[in-house]
């Protein structure tokens, strides 16, 4: 339980900050000529930049050197806030230093996820099957199927009516049939699609139970929800391998991280090898260091990334996550309830937060509308930003449309590639973080029931253009004039 005095004050912090996003209100002109303010909603994808971390990384970036200089000031200063970015971000995520370590790599979770198969793969080389589920993000799926010699998908299941939660003891049934052979398990935390939380700890004691590890896709989670990754008192619930990306924690241009175990680490030569990882090279050897996570990050890091990245995590961990968590429940839950009431619209995983905890990030259909005509709509005419598609997720959305497109198409086939199937085969996300509103929300119902009362009109304005998009007859938003980078340095150069 949080004293209520600290809560208070994260609330005040909120308050403050909730607005301090760079290009949170960027306005473009839209289909009528107006400028408006944009209303993000696709911060699933990517969230939008926390000022504060901006400008506390721009005046880092008067002392920025690399940290494997060593004597002068600033090498001084860059290593010490390296440092400070690797402890920050096991703190906030309850896992222990002496245990785990934080090190920095690719450009989000992708890299990280592709990293510790291979590590895990090579620690156990026998076991050579992982368990995912069909809720995962492609990034969450490819790296096994590739690293992995067997993969096996864990189904999910209605617990409730349209339910799309993993499926217990499916995972558990699998986990006892391949015993011996199951390296490891990978499960999201949060889906991308439905914004349904997993339970991780549930998952991570079925896991251990039969002799795998665990690891935890925590793209979606690690800016929504609080987490620990391990318990002294329950290590069998505890987290083996955390991933997550730093552009969807509010700090776009920061790297991916990995907080991992180092006794699983420190058991197997570094994936990655180079410079800064290393104690000494010979001509016909080299010894890597013990130390961590130096091991782990060869080669010149993102340093001002990770730097703007802890500042970031600094600043939620000041609010406090179970603050945060529970301020954006409130516009989730509004939307979700609002969405599941409209007449027309389809929200996959269903509406009720109370039985299937949600987070982030909800998707839907119109009937009858495709995806991409929604999308389009809301961004040429309301200046709503959503994503449409499959979101790298298809087979889940593969799942949860079966029943629609059938009804369509008739008998379906999930290998079509016929452009008429691809424009049904999608679904609309909208996506929240600590910034949205319930104005946002509002703006977004209102925009969605114009679209279905107005709905024929509104098609008679778009045609279908060679890359299978939705796109409007005659408005041509003029972004070069918005925004280009070669103007940009002409602008800055003749100051
Ligand atoms: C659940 C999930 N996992 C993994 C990824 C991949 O993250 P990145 O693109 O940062 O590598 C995403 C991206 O949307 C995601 O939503």
């Amino acid at each position: 339980m949080r004293p209520a005095g600290k809560s208070l004050k994260g609330k005040a912090l909120l308050a403050k900050i909730r607005a301090d996003f760079i290009g949170i209100a960027t306005p473009y002109v839209n289909v009528t000529g107006h400028s408006i303010p944009r209303i993000y909603l696709d911060s699933t994808a990517s969230s939008l930049m926390l000022r504060p971390a901006a400008s506390i990384t721009e005046k880092f970036m008067a002392h920025y050197s690399n940290t494997h200089s060593k004597l002068h000031h600033s090498a001084h200063i860059s290593t010490s806030a390296y440092q400070w970015a690797h402890e920050r971000i096991l703190s906030f995520l309850g896992a222990d230093p002496e245990i785990y370590t934080c090190f920095f790599t690719g450009s989000g979770t992708t890299g990280g996820i592709n990293r510790m198969a291979r590590v895990f793969r090579d620690l156990h080389p026998k076991k050579g099957t992982a368990i995912i589920s069909i809720m995962e993000h492609h990034s969450n799926d490819l790296p096994h199927r590739k690293h992995m010699r067997k993969v096996i998908h864990v189904p999910v299941e209605g617990l409730n009516e349209n339910k799309m939660c993993i499926s217990l003891p499916k995972l558990e049934a699998a986990l006892k049939a391949g015993q011996g052979q199951i390296n490891y398990v990978s499960i999201t935390a949060v889906s991308n699609v439905t914004g349904i939380i997993n339970p991780i700890h549930e998952i991570a004691r079925l896991t251990h139970k039969y002799g795998a590890l665990i690891m935890i896709d925590g793209a979606q989670s690690a800016a929504h929800l609080p987490t620990r990754l391990f318990y002294a008192d329950d290590p069998e619930s505890s987290i083996d391998a955390f991933v997550f990306s730093g552009h969807k924690t509010y700090t776009p241009g920061s790297p991916g991280v990995v907080i991992a175990r180092q006794d699983h680490l420190i058991k197997i030569e570094p994936e990655e090898v180079g410079g800064g990882m290393v104690e000494r090279v010979l001509e016909d050897r080299y010894q890597v260091k013990d130390k961590f996570p130096d091991r782990e990050e060869a080669g010149t890091p993102n340093i001002p990334g990770a730097i703007a990245l802890a500042t970031t995590i600094e600043i939620l961990d000041r609010i406090g996550m179970e603050t945060l968590a529970e301020e954006e429940d409130i516009v989730l839950t509004w939307a979700l309830t609002a969405l599941g009431k409209m007449e027309k619209v389809t929200v996959y995983g269903g509406a009720d937060t109370a039985s299937c905890p949600r987070a982030a990030s909800i998707s839907f259909n119109i009937q009858g509308i495709d995806h991409g005509l929604v999308a389009a709509i809301l961004n040429d005419y309301f200046n709503i930003a959503v994503r449409n598609q499959c979101f790298c997720a298809h087979p889940y959305v593969k799942e949860m449309m079966s029943d629609d497109l059938e009804q369509v198409f008739g008998i379906i086939n999930f290998g079509d590639m016929s452009p008429e199937f691809m424009r049904k085969a999608g679904m609309v996300r909208a996506s929240f973080g600590l910034y949205s509103t319930l104005g946002d929300v509002e703006a977004l119902l209102a925009a969605l029931e114009d679209i279905i009362a107005h709905a024929d009109q509104y098609a008679d304005h778009y045609e279908i253009n060679s890359e299978n998009d939705y796109i409007h007859k005659t408005y041509r938003p003029r972004l070069a004039e918005v925004f280009d980078i070669k103007r940009a340095v002409d602008d800055y150069l003749s100051l």
